[in-house]
């Protein structure tokens, strides 16, 4: 029997769920005056629960790029199940789906990262890069190169380690995580919010300027690595202004900074190409991929090194002392090989650049004509939808208001999923979205902002 069949087993469900399930990024206290949705089925784009079919624009969490429930997937899954449950990959042991992985994740990657060491999520890549960065500057002589330099309004995990890299103190205070002295935070490239009358050409050298100028005050001798994600998508999906990349790559390597680019979310193809590296111009030393790698059919994700940092990790002898034991699980990597079969024969990453990327473009920035939207961010399929008070002074309405979990809400009353940050929407939905899907989101997106609108005219 469905799990959902009648409402009593959704309240059972619910109950169940609110006594024993302790959720990620959720307030407890909230949960116990309302339940948590229940999600039972997803194809394509739409999700299903307690009786709604939802448009998801935000592909779960930005990861399922291919689309929700594809038969070949959980073919693709089983049959590696039956061959292959379970081996590690420890101790110079491997298998096909994970050698055939490594191999075609060098093959598409750009620059020199030919080198892929697999983990399960995206902290966990991005954790291992920071531990191998410590290992490199050791390994090279150099044990004072050991501070981190990341940016406000990033996100790049919630392990320990990662959660310090993070530009949101609400991420630090709470678990009493300091970062002094570990990582250091310069600004967002965040234009709209930050770059005041300057052009994007200017504002760009003064963000990656920022960079130069936090290493110089700390000392080149002392900074490991940068680390960024080419479109800061957590907070606001805040996309780069033009030439801002190529100048914080030229930053790194003239201070010998390692560069870790945070592929997490715009890796496997989200802005019209397989890696955002090309579609900003630059190459990193490393680079962590997660989401999109299997399209979230199987926990699994990668952290790629360039071949002058696997190099120096390669080049002693010794024991890496590192690794998870499903690294490199032969399930996962099937799937994720499956995966990458699927966007390479449907041409979902050409069909982002040349066909549904500017749909969906166009389609938004009609959105710009609203009183609440001060601007409209599109890169491939990410999307930000920036909300400000005053167009002219882009104005803030104070966070606590709530305005954009307001329209977000309003939205979720459409049918439809989008993601409220700070006072941005944020979009990334599926690769297979369709014209008339996103016709649907954008009309149902105007008449939630009219409807937050019109309740904000009687405060
Ligand atoms: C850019 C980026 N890096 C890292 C992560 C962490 O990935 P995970 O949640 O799989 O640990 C995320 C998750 O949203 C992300 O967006």
């Amino acid at each position: 029997m469905a799990p959902t069949d009648d409402n009593n087993n959704i309240h059972m469900l619910q109950d169940i769920d609110r006594a024993h399930h302790l959720h990620p990024f959720t307030d407890p206290q909230a949960l116990k005056t309302a339940p948590p949705f229940v999600v039972e089925s997803a194809e394509g784009c739409m999700i299903q629960g307690q009786g709604m079919s939802l448009l998801d624009a935000m592909a779960g969490l930005g990861c399922v790029n291919i689309g929700y429930g594809r038969t070949e997937m959980a073919q693709t899954a089983a049959k590696a199940m039956e061959e292959l449950s379970f081996y590690h990959s420890f101790a110079a042991i491997t298998h096909p789906a994970a050698a055939k992985l490594a191999d075609k994740l060098a093959a598409l990657a750009p620059g020199n990262l030919n080198k892929v060491f697999f983990a399960n999520s995206g902290s966990e890549a991005n954790e291992t890069a920071l531990k191998l960065i410590q290992y490199y500057w050791l390994r090279k002589g150099k044990p004072n190169k050991t501070i981190i330099l990341s940016r406000d309004f990033s996100y790049h995990g919630s392990t320990l380690a990662t959660s310090a890299l993070n530009g949101l103190t609400a991420m630090h205070e709470p678990f009493g995580i300091k970062t002094k002295g570990h990582v250091e935070h310069v600004m967002s490239p965040f234009w709209y919010r930050f770059g005041g009358d300057m052009t994007e050409e200017a504002f760009a050298e003064h963000a990656a300027k920022a960079i130069e100028d936090k290493i110089l005050e700390i000392g080149p001798g002392r900074i490991a690595a940068f680390v960024g994600e080419p479109i800061q998508g957590t907070l606001g999906a805040i996309m780069p202004p033009k030439g801002y990349w190529p100048k914080v790559a030229e930053i790194c390597r003239k201070y010998d900074v390692l560069l870790l680019v945070d592929e997490v979310v715009t890796g496997m193809g989200r802005t019209g190409n397989w890696f955002a590296q090309e579609t900003y111009g630059f190459e990193a030393d490393l680079m962590s991929l997660a989401k999109g790698l299997s399209s979230g059919y199987q926990p699994i994700s990668a952290l790629m090194l360039s071949d002058s940092f696997a190099e120096v990790v390669e080049a002693e002898s010794a024991v890496l002392q590192h690794g998870f034991t499903t690294s490199g699980h032969p399930v996962a990597a099937a799937v994720a090989l499956k995966n990458i079969e699927i966007l390479e024969r449907e041409n979902l990453i050409g069909r982002i650049k040349s066909e549904i990327g500017p749909y969906f473009k166009q389609a938004l920035e009609t959105l710009l004509d609203h009183p609440l939207v001060g601007e409209v961010r599109v890169e491939g399929l990410i999307a930000a939808v920036e909300l400000t008070k005053n167009k002219v002074t882009r104005e803030q309405y104070p966070y606590e208001w709530g305005v954009c979990q307001h329209v977000a809400n309003a939205a979720l009353m459409q049918r439809l999923i989008v993601r409220p940050a700070g006072n941005v929407l944020v979009m990334c939905p599926p690769f297979t979205i369709s014209s008339s899907e996103i016709d649907q989101l954008v009309n149902g997106l105007s008449s939630a902002l009219d409807q937050t609108y019109a309740a904000l005219q009687n405060v």
